[in-house]
């Protein structure tokens, strides 16, 4: 089978056109990068995990009618989805002070916040994802304000059903990003969750001990990151059907 046409190169994925108008193969990698790219990385076998750990997060989020991007897996590295104009915005939704809040409002790490609180980033490598406020993405014309709308509304809902199931399985989901997108169907648009959900953008943390399950423990050099991300998928219930064995995947992409 021929290459498919690369349309976009990220930090830890890439795209590829997909078989269909209107949709896109998202490949994993297993590159890791912090701190605007300037911590560089590879954690073995991430991109399988990845892969794996948002498919089952997306499709258990379709199941309460969250709408996303994800069609389905297609490999260990690959998932067939909707091709949606991402909206330049990152979401990241705290329960617990950790990473940039604990540093920028000097509240120790690991204190429960009164209530979840809801922030925006401008996607922007070249400035380094500024922090900005609804009046900002509104005025600059980022996202419409009926699009805000639909971005916390469905930010909220999958903040309770994430802290829901991470919690059954011993997780503290003590933050995460978002992205989303618009998708144009039948001469509808509407705002759909896009990009992935894994340790990669979520702080998760051993309910019991707080050992940190996610991205920190390359941020941090904390070690067994590889572990980490294993862990999440194992107590999710979905390690790769090849077993950690195979977690580099295929070299070449059919
Ligand atoms: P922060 O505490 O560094 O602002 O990160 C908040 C959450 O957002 C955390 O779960 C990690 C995630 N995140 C990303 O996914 N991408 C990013 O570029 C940053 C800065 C954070």
């Amino acid at each position: 089978m021929a290459r498919r046409r690369q349309l976009y190169e990220g930090k830890a994925k890439i795209l590829f056109e997909g078989p269909e108008p209107g949709t896109l193969v998202q490949y994993f990698k297993d590159d890791a990068t912090a701190f605007n790219a300037q911590k560089k990385g590879m954690i073995t076998g991430k991109g399988v995990l990845n892969n794996r750990i948002s498919e089952f997060l997306m499709t258990k989020l379709a199941e309460i009618n969250v709408p996303t991007h994800f069609i389905r897996r297609l490999n260990m590295r690959e998932q067939l989805i909707k091709e949606v104009e991402i909206i330049p915005i990152e979401v990241v939704v705290r329960n617990i002070a950790a990473g940039s809040i604990a540093q920028r409002l000097g509240i120790p790490e690991g204190t429960r916040l009164p209530r979840s609180i809801v922030e925006y980033y401008y996607k922007n490598d070249s400035l380094g994802d500024p922090m900005v406020a609804e009046e900002h993405i509104t005025a600059f014309g980022w996202a419409t304000p009926p699009d805000m709308d639909d971005i916390v509304h469905l930010t909220l809902r999958i903040n309770d059903f994430l802290t829901g199931l991470f919690l059954g399985v011993g997780i503290t989901l003590v933050d995460f990003k978002l992205e989303f997108g618009r998708l144009y169907e039948n001469e509808e648009m509407r705002v759909v969750l896009a990009d992935e959900i894994s340790p990669d953008n979520c702080r998760l943390w051993d309910s019991k001990t707080n050992e940190k399950m996610d991205k920190d423990r390359f941020r941090r050099d904390l070690g067994k990151i590889e572990e980490a991300y294993q862990e999440v998928a194992r107590r999710l219930g979905i390690l790769p059907e090849a077993g950690s064995r195979d977690m580099k995947g295929p070299e070449t992409m059919q």
